[in-house]
């Protein structure tokens, strides 16, 4: 089977692409072998797996900006069933729009608010633009930092309308675990009991779009 590609992407600082793209990781190597290319200068990703005392369950790399394209993605990493690029807060990055240009699934991480939303306007424009090269591109919001049990709120549910792009059936809450498994530099997945609730969140994105 061809490596499947997967960018979590967002201009928008803070939005939970590094914490997305590392539990989706963790949850698709069960699956298959599976890398995070991390592709922010920042190298959160990476230095997130460093953290744990037992290595991450997908493996960590770092590509140069401009230096790579689909094809070399899919040469690079053949030996691997995922790939998952976590993008830097940055559209004026080459990288985040190599990554659109060479993933099979978009996902764009946002927090609940229009305020937020707003941020990432461009967004859509540039999925369109991407769409020119790789024309099989699909791209979804996913709810991130929900509250348990409060309603999204009705400028929230037009902000998302005018923005275009489908929403995920599968969101993800605000849950301190996130935070937990970062701080041990591990996944949702490998917090036990505590972090049941969580991983389910993730198993349900990776079953909704990237794995069926
Ligand atoms: N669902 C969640 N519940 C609780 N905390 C979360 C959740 N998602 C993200 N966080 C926390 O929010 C902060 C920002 O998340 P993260 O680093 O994943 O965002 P990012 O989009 O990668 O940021 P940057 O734009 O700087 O790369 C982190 O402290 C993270 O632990
Ligand atoms: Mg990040």
């Amino acid at each position: 089977m061809p490596t499947h590609i997967t960018a979590v992407i967002n201009q928008k600082g803070g939005a939970g692409k590094t914490t997305l793209s590392m539990n989706l990781a963790a949850g698709l190597s069960r699956r298959g072998d599976t890398v995070i290319v991390d592709l922010d200068p920042q190298g959160s990703a990476r230095q997130w797996a460093s953290l744990g005392t037992a290595p991450f369950p997908a493996t960590v790399k770092q590509m140069a900006p401009g230096k790579w394209d689909a094809k070399t993605l899919h040469q690079t990493f053949k030996a691997y069933r995922h790939v998952v690029l976590d993008c830097p807060p940055s559209l004026d990055s080459a990288a985040s729009l190599a990554a659109l240009r060479a993933c099979d699934v978009a996902l764009i991480p946002v927090l609940p608010s229009p305020v937020d939303l707003w941020a990432s306007l461009r967004l859509p424009q540039e999925i369109d633009e991407a769409r020119k090269v790789n024309a099989s591109l699909k791209a979804y919001l996913v709810l991130n930092q929900l509250e348990p049990k409060s309603a999204l709120s009705v400028a929230m549910h037009d902000a998302l309308a005018e923005f275009g792009i489908p929403v995920l059936n599968a969101a993800i809450r605000r849950r301190a675990i996130y935070r937990g498994a970062a701080l041990e530099g591990v996944s949702v997945f490998e917090m036990g009991g505590r972090g049941a609730l969580a991983a389910a969140e993730i198993e349900a994105i990776i079953n909704e779009v990237i794995a069926p």
